[in-house]
């Protein structure tokens, strides 16, 4: 592959990844995955010298999710770069003593909370307020939230200066986050994959009693913007002041000399087995202020602290069975049942064996003993079966002919196993319909998974038209244990309003293989309306930009083989054709939004300008045709200058959308 496709290429996985972390909490690759594919495309990056102004490797991931307010920080919460071993630390060192001048630097190390990281703002003492790290320049304001967090003082008593915004980091104790999932799944069958993906879905969550519900915890380790009036110079003497002020500090912060670092971290290694909080490495800062001041940042890192992270935490354990699961396309996929073992925080139970190629590679038998690895938030895997310890008691794995779900003949489509009896399979439906009606598809409140089960076992969904025929079963939902007749009610209200679905959300809810929530929008805005895209032929499908032969190809077989009752489905709905608005004074223009605006969010502008038929993309390029510039743009406003594109300011944005 040429250079400057494989950073194209990677550019792309990478921008995907950070959407998946930072804004939808579900990450699918482990921390290493992506810190080799990031390493990777800086070792491109630099022997291509490719400018590559709108890289990953030159922004924090991450923007800013709806429902909150945005907030700028006073100063940007940035990242840190990495190190995996003495000579790159060594490297560190020498860069910073080469900008210092000075050799024997004093260096802080303390560990790296795999948590999130939070602003908190103090005016005269007081907590004004509380932002996340969002994008790193703005993030989301969630004071009311931090406010429920009893560690967290509400005043700095002694020396509080005019203003200051300390940072830390917002995690669960190992404990509290196992007792939290365990509730969790109780209630709906759902658990959070790690206690930071806890802490975030909590610290995000819209709902202030369920935040007071949960003891979040949090460790204070930094200082943001401040006025003139805080003369503290060293992370030492700030430490000793928050422990002061009573703001919860960790104690394995340690001070000491270069050559003492590493075994400072091989401390903070060695005890992170035992620890109630989950780690991913150890931070070192240069202690003295006036150094940090003069190394500066260099794009998105200091270069007075860097993060030497530590390898994924991995432990043997015995495989008590191997089952299968169907999931809603109808693929059948192996799991081991593993003897729990706790790995970066959480018990896992469960391991994906992912498909038969799997199966064959591992030549994982019953009652083997294997290594299960898991870094961070991501799923776990098993890594290696150790045959050396078989005893004979092992057993080999029986590759299911029929379906576990509905004992319909299994097909063998390369190395995945298929089900393809559809919505007659009750697994397939259970998954096609908790797809359907959720958040960005058809958008129904009031549908978990306890309910949706019952809906299933009880027969009263058969298929998707069924949900608008619930009102038949009103008496005996009502009966039902556990659900009381005002959340029947709600839940009959918010399916009649879900009743006329724009086309977006509609071909998302559909649910065909590969086609998401990004691949739904382009198909509305090509088709316009759901008609056309019914009958659309391959030929079609491949004239649009953005789709390849394998999702026109699902899209075709959907169409000729569903088993949703679509008919049905569509009597009992009004589809709202893809409308470029009465007025698309921006049809088909590509429009780039970058920093941050006083009175407009990053969302409702680019919603307006899907709704006047303009496209929002996120990197500028020769095809751009506007840049919104905002406050802090960073490099695309370089870029878009170079390129010689238009620029409209916030004060123009009200005159350029025509709102
Ligand atoms: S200091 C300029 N100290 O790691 C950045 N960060 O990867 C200085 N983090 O955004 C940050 N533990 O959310 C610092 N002891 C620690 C930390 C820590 C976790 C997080 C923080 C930061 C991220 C960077």
């Amino acid at each position: 592959m040429a250079v400057s496709e494989e950073i194209k290429k990677i550019k792309l996985e990478l921008e995907k990844h950070n959407r998946l972390y930072y804004e939808d909490d579900s990450p699918e690759i482990t921390d290493a995955e992506y810190d080799a594919l990031y390493a990777r495309l800086k070792e491109l990056e630099k022997n291509s010298n490719s400018d590559a102004e709108d890289s990953p490797t030159k922004k924090v991931g991450g923007k800013a999710k709806r429902s909150f307010e945005k907030h700028n920080h006073l100063k940007p919460m940035l990242s840190l770069n990495n190190v995996f071993s003495e000579e790159e630390f060594k490297k560190f060192d020498e860069r910073v003593e080469k900008w210092v001048s000075e050799d024997n630097t004093v260096y802080s190390v303390e560990p790296k909370f795999d948590g999130i990281g939070i602003s908190i703002t103090y005016e005269k003492g007081n907590l004004v307020r509380a932002v996340t790290r969002g994008d790193g320049l703005t993030g989301e304001l969630v004071t009311e939230n931090i406010l429920q967090i009893e560690k967290i003082p509400k005043k700095i008593r002694l020396n509080a200066p005019d203003i200051i915004e300390l940072r830390g980091e917002i995690f669960f104790g190992l404990k509290d986050f196992e007792k939290i999932n365990n509730e969790l799944e109780k209630a709906n069958g759902k658990k959070f994959v790690s206690p930071r993906n806890a802490a975030a879905g909590t610290i995000r969550n819209l709902d202030t009693e369920i935040v007071k519900s949960r003891p979040l915890d949090i460790f204070f380790y930094g200082i943001g913007g401040h006025s003139d009036d805080f003369t503290i110079n060293a992370h030492e003497d700030f430490i000793k002041y928050l422990k002061d002020n009573h703001f919860p500090v960790n104690d394995l912060i340690n001070f000491c000399k270069k050559t003492h670092v590493q075994g400072q971290v091989q401390k903070i290694l060695s005890s992170r087995e035992s620890l109630n909080y989950e780690i991913d490495g150890a931070v070192v800062k240069v202690n003295d202020f006036k150094k940090q001041n003069k190394l500066g940042f260099v794009s998105k890192a200091p270069r007075w602290a860097v993060a030497w992270k530590f390898p994924a935490s991995e432990k043997y354990t015995k495989v008590n069975d191997v089952l299968f699961s169907v999931g809603r396309t109808g693929v059948v996929t192996p799991f081991a049942q593993i003897e729990p073992v706790l790995l970066s925080g959480a018990k896992i139970s469960n391991v994906s064996l992912h498909n038969m190629d799997e199966l064959k590679r591992l030549g994982i038998m019953v009652n083997d003993t294997v290594l299960v690895k898991r870094a961070g938030d991501v799923i776990p895997q098993i890594t290696k079966v150790n045959t050396d310890v078989r005893n004979g008691s092992e057993k080999s794995i029986n590759i299911p002919e029929y379906c576990p779900s509905c004992s319909n003949v299994l097909k063998t489509e390369g190395p995945f196993l298929r089900c393809d009896n559809g919505m007659k399979c009750p697994a397939q439906l259970f998954g096609f319909f908790e797809h359907f009606v959720s958040r960005k598809a058809m958008n129904i409140e009031g549908l978990g998974y306890k309910i949706n089960k019952h809906l299933i076992n009880l027969g009263y969904v058969k298929e998707a038209a069924d949900l608008f025929k619930l009102q038949n079963f009103e008496t005996e939902l009502k009966a039902l244990e556990g659900f009381g007749e005002k959340s029947i009610d709600n839940l009959f209200k918010s399916i009649e309003a879900s009743r006329k679905p724009n086309l977006e959300r509609f071909i998302n809810a559909l649910g065909m293989p590969e086609v998401g929530e990004t691949t739904a929008s382009a198909l509305a805005r090509f088709f316009k309306d759901f008609g056309s895209l019914r009958k659309a032929s391959f030929f079609d499908l491949m004239q649009m930009d953005n789709i390849g032969e394998v999702v026109a190809k699902n899209i075709i077989h959907f169409f000729k083989n569903e088993t949703i009752g679509l008919d049905n489905l569509l009597n009992e709905i009004e589809i709202q054709d893809f409308i470029v608005s009465k007025d698309s004074h921006l049809d088909n223009l590509k429009i780039v939004i970058t920093g941050s605006f006083e009175n407009f969010s990053r969302d409702e502008l680019k919603q307006t300008i899907k709704e006047k038929g303009g496209i929002p993309s996120s990197s500028i390029s020769s095809k751009t045709d506007f840049l919104i510039l905002g406050e802090n743009p960073g490099s695309k406003f370089k870029k878009a200058q170079e390129l010689g594109i238009q620029v409209v300011t916030e004060d123009n944005i009200g005159k350029f959308l025509k709102l």
